[in-house]
């Protein structure tokens, strides 16, 4: 039988392209690049020093819980659980889901764990990927990182003030500018039912201007229709009655309280009788922080609240707690807008050359040597061009290149080709790791006179630049008072 050209066999074709087929990452979920990274790893810096210096001790817990923590937790009626959590079945037939958000866990992980027994508050910080099956788009992923700080027994408002300064002192250090904070009250169990009824008897009056999901949600959550974005809904929400307005004496003094700590600590608000946020364990303080990119577009960096009845709705004794989470993609984004400095990781000052087989093996031991004792060095096995590698070790800025030739693995030596200088000597192996570190010793005491003498002509020209300003005002009023 004649065989068949390529292109005639469909199922050979089908074949052949499975075999080529490129493998993407999945829709909503990406890559964070080498190049990304700095900012990443500048964000995790600042927010590892904000959690030492407020306390907050870390915590890591499974990407994968108990689909029922959250419905429980988060509220079976959110729309995070209602649907965007990534559900599944176990094959020992357990309902868990991918994590959508971390509170929750770190609530089920403070009762699993008795931290309920330390001294209060519990402060603890995470930082990871969650989870929402949502329709993506620009800054709204499947796959997005988090970091958050939750605060668990302690109801005083300072807390509340305290979780929005490290927010704001956050921003501040990743040099993030024009951040709004909205804030509100949504009362408590006590204020809410009496205040629900209000709003119910206000929103079916209007009915019929609400969307499809208000009109559900008007059963199942009302509050939430405060803050639906649909622009026919917002027109009837903004003549509703405000949750603020019908608070109870503890909910009143505890929002009266956190805006006089704010006042206090000159952190800017915006009242938003809008904002109640999209998670069911809410109560009294909710707060969310906005920032407006260059076409106005307005994006959540980040948003939190107090949340009193979660350690009881999820099996502990009454509880209260506050905290916040931030969205990390979003924070890059922004950052890498701003004036914001990536993370700069150290870099190699010295290059290691090698040329032939026998050099190439003394060179890993030459470089294991060097970096035990604390010298960075870059090199290039895979190379044997010596030009290439010295280009290479130019490109880099390299203070010193130490190469190693067949004749200097044969002698057991390496040359020392100082890069400041342009002069070279050869030296014994066993010599090397403590010329090399001698040397770049010797360069950074010299770069931090230089560096010294450099502010020291700065302040000098500054006085010499006031002392003229002074002179010049002086002579000013004296002309003035001849014109007189
Ligand atoms: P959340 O408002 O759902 O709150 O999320 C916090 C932040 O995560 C948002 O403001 C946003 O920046 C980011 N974020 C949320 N969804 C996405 C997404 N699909 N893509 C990219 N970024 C996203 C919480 O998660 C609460 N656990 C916060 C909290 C902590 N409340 C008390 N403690």
């Amino acid at each position: 039988m004649p065989r068949k050209k390529a292109g005639n066999n469909p199922e050979q074709d089908k074949g052949r392209k499975k075999k080529n087929k490129r493998f993407q990452s999945v829709r909503g979920m990406r890559d964070i690049l080498p190049k990304e990274q700095p900012y990443w790893q500048k964000l995790r810096k600042v927010v590892e020093k904000i959690a030492i210096d407020y306390n907050y001790n870390r915590i890591d817990f499974p990407i994968l819980e108990e689909s029922e923590l959250f419905e429980r937790g988060t509220g079976k009626n959110t729309d995070i659980v209602d649907k965007e959590m990534y559900k599944f079945k176990t094959k020992g037939g357990a309902n868990v889901c991918l994590r959508p958000e971390g509170t929750p866990s770190v609530v089920r992980s403070y009762l699993q764990h008795g931290m309920a027994s330390q001294r209060k508050p519990v402060k603890l910080s995470y930082n990871g990927p969650m989870y929402r099956y949502d329709r993506p788009q620009e800054g709204r992923y499947r796959e997005f990182f988090q970091f958050g700080f939750e605060a668990i027994g302690e109801q005083d408002a300072i807390l509340d003030a305290q979780m929005i300064q490290m927010a704001t002192r956050i921003f501040k250090s990743l040099k993030i500018k024009n951040v709004a904070l909205h804030l509100n009250s949504i009362g408590c169990e006590e204020c809410r039912p009496s205040y629900n009824k209000l709003l119910i008897s206000y929103l079916n009056n209007r009915k019929k201007s609400l969307c499809m999901d208000c009109k559900r949600r008007l059963k199942s959550n009302p509050l939430r229709v405060l803050d639906c974005k649909e622009e026919k809904c917002t027109q009837v929400v903004g003549q509703a009655p405000q949750t603020v307005d019908h608070l109870c004496g503890d909910c009143k003094t505890h929002f009266t309280s956190l805006l006089e700590y704010l006042d206090e600590i000159q952190i800017v608000y915006s009242l938003r009788p809008q904002l109640v946020r999209g998670l069911d364990y809410y109560t009294k303080t909710v707060f969310e922080f906005f920032t407006e990119d260059d076409k106005g577009a307005q994006s959540a960096l980040g948003g939190g609240g107090r949340y009193d009845n979660l350690v009881g709705i999820l099996g502990g004794p009454e509880t209260p707690g506050v905290g916040f989470a931030c969205g990390m993609d979003r924070l890059v984004k922004v950052m890498q807008n701003s004036d914001t400095e990536p993370y700069l990781p150290p870099t190699p000052k010295v290059y290691l050359a090698q040329l032939g087989d026998a050099a190439k093996k003394k060179s890993l031991r030459v470089f294991e040597e060097l970096n035990k004792s604390g010298v960075m060095i870059a090199e290039s096995f895979g190379r044997g061009n010596l030009r290439s590698q010295l280009k290479q070790a130019n490109k880099m800025n390299a203070e010193i290149v130490l190469i190693i030739g067949q004749r200097e693995a044969l002698d057991d030596s390496v040359i020392l080709k100082d890069m400041n200088s342009g002069g070279q000597e050869t030296m014994p192996a066993e010599k090397i790791v403590k010329e090399v570190r001698r040397r770049l010793k010797k360069n950074a005491e010299m770069i931090k006179k230089i560096a010294r003498q450099k502010t020291q002509k700065k302040e000098r020209d500054l006085v010499k630049k006031k002392k003229s300003k002074k002179t010049t005002k002086r002579k000013t009023p004296v002309k003035k008072n001849r014109k007189k």
